[in-house]
């Protein structure tokens, strides 16, 4: 059975005691409210994954993960993190190819194929972002360009590798609009992208793979989203720097 989850995307977010205090109340709420059957992520930036992971400590269903990991393994990269420093800390996720990442900072697909296989040989779990522009989509050019997107990351992948990976589809246009995709939107480009992936690995392979929505996912909108089929649960910007949003967010399973 594929994971549900919920992943939070704090971007360049909170310092030191704003992260460590919403990750107590993330962390608290996850328990006291009994939730169990959904994985919560949280990606805050590089320098909060330490003390996040000692708050989270061995709690069951909550991670750390990294919100970009570099392509190079080691040595003088000055700045970068490579997906091996990012496991030693015991984060177990990392956001590849936001789409933030792919317009500020130009990642290609080719960069970011090469960043997913860094990732899956660190043994981190790569969330593969995709998404298409308003541009696109009002164009009704949508589903090829997000194909696309995917087969030139991760169709050179085994069918035991791209089973680690978890898919996020973000329409750009609704990424910290407040415009959210409808649920039926979601759901026809999440059972598109399935179907593609099906098509190239079969469908057992695509049916375990967890395919997230993200793009201005609140508590209001959450139910209906979380409730289509090929919904697995969501990448969250905005709401993920409020602990009840999120945590309402992760009980609207
Ligand atoms: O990675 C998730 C993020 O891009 C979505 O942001 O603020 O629209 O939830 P937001």
């Amino acid at each position: 059975m594929r994971k549900k989850i919920i992943a939070g995307n704090w971007k360049m977010n909170l310092t030191l005691d704003e992260g460590q205090k919403l990750t107590s109340e993330i962390v608290n709420m996850y328990k006291d409210e009994k939730i169990s059957d959904v994985v919560v992520v949280l990606n805050p930036p590089f320098p909060h994954i330490f003390p996040v992971k000692k708050l989270i400590g061995d709690t069951p269903g909550i991670s750390v993960g990294a919100q970009n990991c570099s392509d190079k393994d080691s040595g003088a990269y000055t700045g970068e993190v490579s997906a091996k420093i990012i496991a030693s800390f015991e984060a177990e996720y990392v956001i590849i190819g936001h789409s933030e990442r792919r317009e500020y900072f130009k990642e290609d697909n080719e960069l970011l194929s090469v960043k997913v296989k860094k990732a899956l040989e660190s043994g981190l779990t790569p969330i593969f972002c995709c998404g298409e522009s308003l541009e696109i989509r009002e164009a009704g050019t949508h589903e090829p360009n997000v194909k696309f997107q995917l087969t030139d990351s991760l169709f050179d992948l085994s069918a035991e590798d791209i089973q680690k990976v978890v898919i996020a589809y973000e329409p750009i246009w609704a990424i910290g609009t407040g415009k959210t995709a409808t649920a039926d939107q979601a759901q026809e480009m999440h059972f598109a992208l399935r179907r593609h992936l099906g098509a190239k690995y079969g469908k057992d392979v695509a049916a375990e793979i967890s395919i997230l929505y993200g793009g201005s996912m609140k508590p209001d909108n959450a139910v209906e989203l979380l409730s289509k089929p090929d919904v697995d649960g969501g990448l969250i910007g905005g709401a993920s720097l409020k602990s009840r949003d999120f945590i309402d967010i992760v009980k609207s399973y």
